[in-house]
Order: C-alpha cells, then sequence, then structure tokens
C-alpha cells in the first residue's frame, strides 16, 4: 500500500462520499474508516464500497485517546480526513455538551494522536480537518462573501465548538508544526444527508403529505453545494494545498430557504407525478431557531486560483439528482426515519 489514509467520520453524509471516492480513485492506499456510528452513522451509505480489499472499518469514539493512539501505531497511519463530528445545529441548542465533547474534545484526540505518532517525521504526512463556513457567523442579506481572513464568529453551539476545534488544530500547526490543512465549506446536499437537515427531510415530507416547517419567514440564505463536489475538493486540497493554509470551499449558490423550498417541492411533485405546486400547501411557518444566522455566502476563489477546483453541477441538476435518489431509495430513508429518530423529530417540532 502506498499510503495509509484514516478518514474519521465515514460512515456520515459527507463522510461517505469522500470514502467512496478515495477507495475507488486510489486503490492503491489503505482507507480505514473510524466512525463511531451515532445516530447519524449508518454503514448502508458504504455498502457498494464495503467489500473492497483497500477498505476496512473500525468503530471507535474520536474522543477515546488510547484507542486513537493504538490506531495510528496499528495502521501505521500517515494522513487523516478528520470529518467526524456532531453536525446539527438544532440539536446542539439542546445538548451543547456533546457537541463541545465530539467537536473540541475529540478533535484534541486525535491530533495529539497525530502528533505523538509522527512526531518530527512529518514528510508525507497531512492531517485534513474538515470545517464550516459557519464559524464566520452571519452576513446581512444585502451583500459581503466570508474570505478566509474574515474574522471568527460562531454563534450557535454547534459552530462554536466547530471553530474551537479550527483553533485547536491552527495551534497544533503552530506549536508543534503538525503538517495541518483546514476547510471551510458551505451547506452541502446530496445523497445520504440525515434527513433531520432541510432538503432530505423536506423531500421525504412531501412524499408523505407531512408538513414543511419554515423556520421564521424563510428568508435566511444558505450557500448550497453538491455533495460530490465537496469531496472533490477534499480530494484535491489533500494531495495539493499547502500545509497551514485554510481554505474556502462553496459553490457561489445562495438560495433564500424559502425559495430553495419551492425548487424542492416543485422537482418532488413532478417526480412523484403530482400537480405542480400540489405539496405548497405543506408550507408550514414556525417559530424561529434562536440565534438563527441570516445568510452565509462563501468565497472560494482562492481554492479555484491556486488548484484549479470549481463546482462540476448546476444546482439544478444537482437538486434534480437528489430528489430522485431520496424517491428511489425508501428503504433507505424509511430505515432511518423509524424508531429513536421519529421519538426524536416528534419532540423537536412539538410546539413549533
Ligand atoms: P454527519 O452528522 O452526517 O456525520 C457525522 C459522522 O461522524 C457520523 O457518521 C457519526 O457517526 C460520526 N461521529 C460522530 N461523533 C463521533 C465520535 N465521537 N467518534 C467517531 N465518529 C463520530 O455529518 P456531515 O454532514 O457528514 O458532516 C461531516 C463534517 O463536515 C463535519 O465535521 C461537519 O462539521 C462538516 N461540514 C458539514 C457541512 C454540511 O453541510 N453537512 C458543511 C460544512 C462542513
Ligand atoms: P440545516 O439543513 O439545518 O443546515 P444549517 O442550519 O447548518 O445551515 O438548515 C438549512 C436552513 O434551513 C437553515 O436556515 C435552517 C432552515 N430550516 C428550516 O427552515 N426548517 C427546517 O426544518 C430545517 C431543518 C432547517
Amino acid at each position: 500500500m502506498k499510503r495509509t489514509l484514516l478518514i474519521t467520520g465515514g460512515a456520515g453524509f459527507i463522510g461517505s462520499h469522500v470514502v467512496r471516492l478515495f477507495v475507488t480513485k486510489y486503490p492503491d492506499y489503505r482507507i480505514v474508516n473510524l466512525d463511531k456510528l451515532t445516530y447519524a452513522g449508518n454503514l448502508a451509505n458504504l455498502r457498494d464500497i464495503e467489500k473492497s480489499p483497500n477498505y476496512t472499518f473500525v468503530r471507535g469514539d474520536i474522543c477515546d485517546y488510547d484507542a486513537m493512539r493504538t490506531l495510528f501505531a496499528e495502521y501505521a497511519v500517515d494522513g487523516v480526513i478528520h470529518l467526524a463530528a456532531e453536525s446539527h445545529v438544532d440539536r446542539s441548542i439542546r445538548d451543547p455538551f456533546t457537541f463541545a465533547r465530539t467537536n473540541v474534545m475529540g478533535t484534541l484526540a486525535l491530533l495529539q494522536a497525530a502528533k505523538e505518532a509522527w512526531g518530527n517525521a512529518r514528510e508525507g504526512k497531512r492531517f485534513y480537518h474538515i470545517s464550516t463556513d459557519e464559524v464566520y457567523g452571519a452576513l446581512p442579506l444585502d451583500g459581503g462573501l466570508f474570505t478566509e481572513t474574515t474574522r471568527y464568529d460562531p454563534h450557535s453551539p454547534y459552530s462554536a465548538s466547530k471553530a474551537s476545534s479550527d483553533h485547536f488544530v491552527r495551534a497544533f500547526h503552530d506549536t508543534y508544526g503538525l503538517p495541518a490543512v483546514i476547510t471551510n465549506c458551505s451547506n452541502n446536499y446530496g445523497p445520504y444527508q440525515f434527513p433531520e437537515k432541510l432538503i432530505p427531510l423536506f423531500i421525504n415530507n412531501i412524499r408523505h403529505g407531512k408538513p414543511l416547517p419554515v423556520y421564521g419567514r424563510g428568508e435566511n440564505v444558505r450557500d448550497w453545494l453538491y455533495v460530490e463536489d465537496h469531496a472533490r475538493a477534499i480530494d484535491t486540497i489533500f494531495h495539493r494545498g499547502r500545509d497551514g493554509e485554510t481554505y474556502n470551499i462553496g459553490g457561489f449558490n445562495e438560495w433564500r430557504n424559502i425559495d430553495l423550498i419551492r425548487v424542492v417541492i416543485r422537482v418532488t411533485d413532478r417526480l412523484l407525478g403530482r400537480p405542480e405546486g400540489a405539496s405548497e400547501k405543506l408550507i408550514t411557518y414556525v417559530t424561529d431557531r434562536a440565534g438563527h444566522d441570516l445568510r452565509y455566502a462563501i468565497d472560494s476563489r482562492k481554492l479555484k486560483e491556486e488548484l484549479g477546483w470549481e463546482p462540476s453541477l448546476q444546482f439544478e441538476e444537482g437538486i434534480e439528482k437528489t430528489v430522485r435518489w431520496y424517491l428511489d431509495n425508501q428503504p433507505w430513508m424509511d430505515n432511518i426515519t423509524s424508531g429513536e429518530y421519529e421519538r426524536y423529530y416528534e419532540e423537536m417540532y412539538q410546539g413549533r
């Protein structure tokens, strides 16, 4: 094997796309997927590649420092792509401790394990930390973009925990010389996203004729990127990004929530063979999310100019592929929306 890559959180949404890309594109890399399999981790996301000879799954918790040290030694890990995290803002509002534990302490445990394993032998080593544009705070509706030098200003417990983990990664680079790179990406969409997030949640609710809970007035703006484009950016940056650098990843694709929701309704109704706009009546305005950031928008020119990455998919095409995937993969959806998640969802939306 040419090198051994540890991908954390590989059973989650983005992680599964990254694992799939690396396992298929780099047969001479050994890919070790380390995942705790929380509610968001799902091995069904990787069924198509799980038997590949260069793929290994290890169930474990990034917060378990001793287990991480053992893992680095056992597999002779020389690269890390760190995606494992608690990722949903609404959950972070209800349970900030879990976010601090996993996102901050877990990242720290992983950093310390890498530092210890690699020592001064830094050649060919890389710790790649996946972060979010939410660390930059919120933009006004009438302009501005987050660049790599925008001051950190997180508002939710989720973004505060991600900001903290980013700072630890930089601290390990600056203090101990750990070869590290960070990327901050905008909202992802596509197959295998857990249906607590806006797009899969709404596709599933439209299918079942359930209310579509729009927070506030639906005026918040998000910048959407197709998940496979994110995975390609990660591949580019893992191999060619410069140590100590930060790169923003985004598709210059801003949508007001309510406008995006109307597109999702239109495409889903069409693919279900319903009359145009039939599901518009499901739109239900509910109490806004506490501390709801108004607008996110990423300036990804550095990535394009330095490394030549650009999103490959137009939004209309991406959303069509996405809706089609969820409608064609109902067992996947039904499997995770039963049981524990169903109870969480009922509780979450009660009183909104
Ligand atoms: P996800 O919630 O779908 O997946 C997270 C994965 O991490 C799951 O498989 C889960 O089991 C695993 N995990 C959680 N805690 C763990 C622990 N303690 N030890 C080991 N594994 C653990 O998340 P996602 O949307 O795929 O996001 C992946 C990463 O990308 C996160 O770091 C997130 O902050 C970042 N990110 C996400 C988006 C987005 O739009 N989803 C945008 C930018 C950045
Ligand atoms: P989400 O998918 O949770 O991503 P994030 O909060 O990380 O941006 O939400 C995307 C946008 O959609 C955000 O502005 C909140 C809003 N939203 C709703 O209006 N209703 C919902 O049920 C959900 C989950 C989100």
